[in-house]
């Protein structure tokens, strides 16, 4: 259905409104935005209409019931005969999936009761099918929208998160990694002691070499000479 057929199936009903200028009520076609008009005016006039059951209002029972649509589609094509020793008041009927068996509400949905403009065969079975998916849909009209949301927020919260993790190791690092260790006063300077004593002997050994290379130098000369 596209936006412009809605709008004027909208436009069938008439929605009472107001008040004007004047401070009275007055009657306009429907809108998008307005409920599904009320087949009874008070709960009165319902229950006097069927029985003396109230027809409940059916925006939430997808989200109410146990099993949510399949109980819908169950309830609506489930009317069978009652079984035997079970009797059913007047004006009630039996239909197993409705919480103990008699309900007050007549099979509303019969095979070829309406027509699919695309040619759909019009079962019972499919007619309940699709009331439920719309109960479904009238429960939480947003769902898809917030599905997507959630997905999104997912999304940036994980971008968001890792980051923060990253950052904070980062500037965790030189805290985390690095080692204290405790040194007595006096191991300190037999340590001092030992490099002082390694490094002269060094020394000594550079100079020594030194020495010996001059040596040799020298005795290449004075071979040259004599
Ligand atoms: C396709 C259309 C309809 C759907 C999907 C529908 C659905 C339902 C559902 C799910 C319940 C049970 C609620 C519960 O579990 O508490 C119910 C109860 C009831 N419905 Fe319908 N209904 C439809 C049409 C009608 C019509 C046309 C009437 C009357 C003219 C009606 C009258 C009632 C009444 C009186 C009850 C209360 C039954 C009781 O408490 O014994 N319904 N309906």
């Amino acid at each position: 259905m596209t936006e412009e057929e809605a709008k004027a199936e909208a436009a069938e009903s008439t929605y009472e409104d107001g008040p004007d200028e004047e401070g009275k009520m007055f009657t306009r076609p429907g809108k998008l935005s307005d409920y599904l008009p009320k087949p009874y005016k008070n709960e009165e006039a319902a229950r006097h209409a069927n029985n003396g059951a109230y027809p409940p209002d059916l925006t939430y029972i997808t989200l109410a019931r146990n099993d949510k649509e399949d109980y819908i589609f169950a309830l609506l094509t489930g009317y069978c005969d009652p079984p035997a020793g079970v009797t059913i008041g007047e004006g009630q009927h039996f239909n197993p999936y409705f919480i103990g068996g008699a309900i007050g509400m007549a099979k509303a949905l019969y095979n070829e009761a309406i027509e699919y403009t695309d040619g759909t065969p019009a079962t019972a079975s499919q007619m309940a099918k699709d009331v439920a998916v719309f109960l479904t849909w009238a429960g939480q009209p947003e769902h898809d929208e917030r599905k997507r949301l959630f997905l999104r927020v997912l999304f940036y919260s994980t971008v968001t998160g890792l980051a923060a993790w990253v950052w904070k190791r980062n500037v965790w690092a030189s805290l985390k990694t690095r080692t204290v260790t405790y040194v007595p006063k006096k191991k300190q300077e037999m340590m001092m002691l030992d490099v002082l004593f390694v490094s002269k002997n060094l020394m000594a050994g550079m100079l020594m070499i030194i020495h010996l290379k001059n040596m040799r130098n020298i005795q290449k000369i004075v071979n040259l000479y004599v």
